[in-house]
């Protein structure tokens, strides 16, 4: 994008779109002592934010010309809203009321193809464009998000000084938020985020499952997850999960009652009256049909993203016409701490098939991304920020993007492996499902096996299309007729 003369002027700030996490982060920026001009669709919703907030430093405007002609230039107009066709058309309405040096930033969960073409919409406006990831749900956003931007450079450092004093700060002070490049590098960033978000939730709620099968109580189970919790696995996906265990089913206030008086009432976790059919709003669809259109095996976000979509298929589930597999409602062989190896093991795969997503979407779409500094800004803030990420850093900054052949992860993962395949074995054999710890075990099994079965498939790509193959003896490329020489009854 041209960049305009840039203005040595802190930007005048507007956050459009306030629902949950459009609020939050209009909050956290007045926190910082600016005043936000906010803004929503239905005025409704601005004229409580400010009712309620106003005397934090919110300015509320009714319509799109009050907000504009409310702010001095540069402005910065931060779009929290939902992606697709909304923002399209905010844009269209944002280009005709901006000036050139204003700044748009598309904070929403936007497809990342949206976000160059809509970047392409601004060329020529002066006006700059950001499209920005922005993670750690309305908590985060109030107190501390990662921010994963991307656009116009000039945009950006416009931008950077209210990016940086919102965002989230890691152990060493670091605040979690990093240009990551042009066009839609920050989306994208964000995409693969979700995607070992969907691995994380799901490889969790599979090891919650196994200690629950194992016969564990609440209590149990939730003393297990608390100790997880405070050692290498520490993440706040597990600190969400101890908290889920800890809260009983709020519907019966006499059962709340007696359980706060210490009572031994009917103890119904909530969890368990919670619907097992788990939605999702795409962002790990997009993951995985990216991985599938550069080729990056990320088969254990696949499966976690597949696994919520088999868990919605509720008809199909009833009406299969398959009998319990549940060989073993209590399966043995179920060790927490062989669990806890799973639960290690499938985070670090997660996270390695994600940057390796991350090094081949950088390649493909030209964006040169830092992938330490990645795994840097997801220290603190996001949704999947954990102890791990740390030495996820250095092991990149160290060993390169792809993590497996990082001498210090793979190690620890095969230290994991005894573990997290017997936790496999058993759950299988007991008819547990757990596609997330089963696909995460055969991608580590297929990298480390010397000679893998696909030379059939090639073969047989011979025999029906003549596709040829490759040797193992000789360069070239080769075509057989496969016409049996051993004698047999070949049809
Ligand atoms: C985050 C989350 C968030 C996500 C919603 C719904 O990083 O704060 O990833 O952006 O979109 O939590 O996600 P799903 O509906 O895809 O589970």
């Amino acid at each position: 994008m041209d960049a305009p003369t840039t203005s040595t002027d802190e930007p005048s700030i507007a956050v459009t779109g306030l629902a949950a996490m459009g609020a939050a982060l209009a909050r956290n920026i007045a926190g910082t002592g600016r005043t936000v001009h906010v803004h929503n669709r239905t005025p409704e919703r601005t004229r409580t934010l400010v009712d309620e907030h106003g005397a934090e430093g919110l300015v509320g405007a009714d319509d799109l010309d009050a907000l504009i002609a409310d702010m001095e230039p540069p402005r910065l107009v931060i779009a929290m809203i939902a992606s697709g066709p909304p923002i399209d058309d905010l844009i269209g309405q944002l280009r005709e009321r901006l000036d050139p040096g204003d700044v748009i930033v598309d904070a929403g969960n936007s497809d990342f193809r949206d976000t160059e073409r809509r970047a392409g919409r601004l060329t020529g406006t002066g006006i700059g464009f950001l499209g920005m990831g922005v993670s750690g749900g309305e908590e985060g956003a109030r107190l501390g998000p990662s921010l994963m931007p991307a656009g116009d450079r000039w945009a950006f450092e416009l931008a950077e000084p209210v990016l940086v004093d919102i965002a989230a700060r890691a152990t060493d002070g670091t605040p979690c938020c990093a240009y990551l490049g042009t066009g839609g590098a920050g989306h994208y960033v964000k995409m693969v985020h979700n995607g070992i978000e969907y691995a994380d939730m799901g490889a969790i709620a599979e090891a919650v499952e196994l200690l629950r099968r194992g016969g564990r109580d609440t209590d149990e189970m939730a003393a297990i997850v608390e100790g997880w919790n405070g050692g290498e696995l520490g993440s706040f996906l597990l600190e969400i999960t101890a908290r889920i265990l800890r809260v009983v089913d709020d519907v019966d206030d006499d059962v709340v009652d007696d359980v706060v008086d210490g009572g031994t009432a009917d103890r119904h976790l909530l969890l368990d009256r919670v619907a097992d059919r788990a939605s999702q709003k795409g962002t790990g669809r997009l993951t995985a049909q990216e991985a599938l259109e550069l080729g990056e095996p990320a088969t254990t976000i696949a499966e976690a993203t597949f696994h919520r979509s088999l868990s919605a298929l509720v008809d199909r589930r009833r009406s299969a016409a398959l009998g319990d597999t549940t060989i073993d409602a209590r399966p043995s062989g179920i060790d927490p701490d062989d669990t806890a190896a799973a639960l290690l093991a499938c985070r670090l795969v997660a996270l390695a098939q994600g940057f390796d997503l991350l090094a081949a979407g950088s390649e493909a779409h030209g964006w040169e991304l830092d992938l330490p500094r990645v795994a840097e800004i997801w220290r603190a803030g996001c949704i999947i920020r954990s102890v791990l990420l740390d030495p996820i850093a250095e092991a990149l900054r160290t060993d390169g993007p792809h993590l497996v052949t990082s001498p210090a992860v793979g190690r620890r993962l095969d230290e994991a492996t005894p573990g997290w395949r017997r936790t496999t074995v058993a759950a299988i054999g007991a008819g547990v499902p757990v596609p997330v710890m089963s696909s995460a075990l055969a991608w580590r099994d297929a990298l480390a096996t010397d000679r893998l079965p696909t030379a059939l498939i090639q073969a047989q790509r011979d025999v029906f299309g003549a596709h040829t193959y490759e040797r193992t003896d000789r360069d070239g490329t080769f075509h057989s007729s496969w016409t049996p020489t051993r004698p047999g009854t070949h049809p």
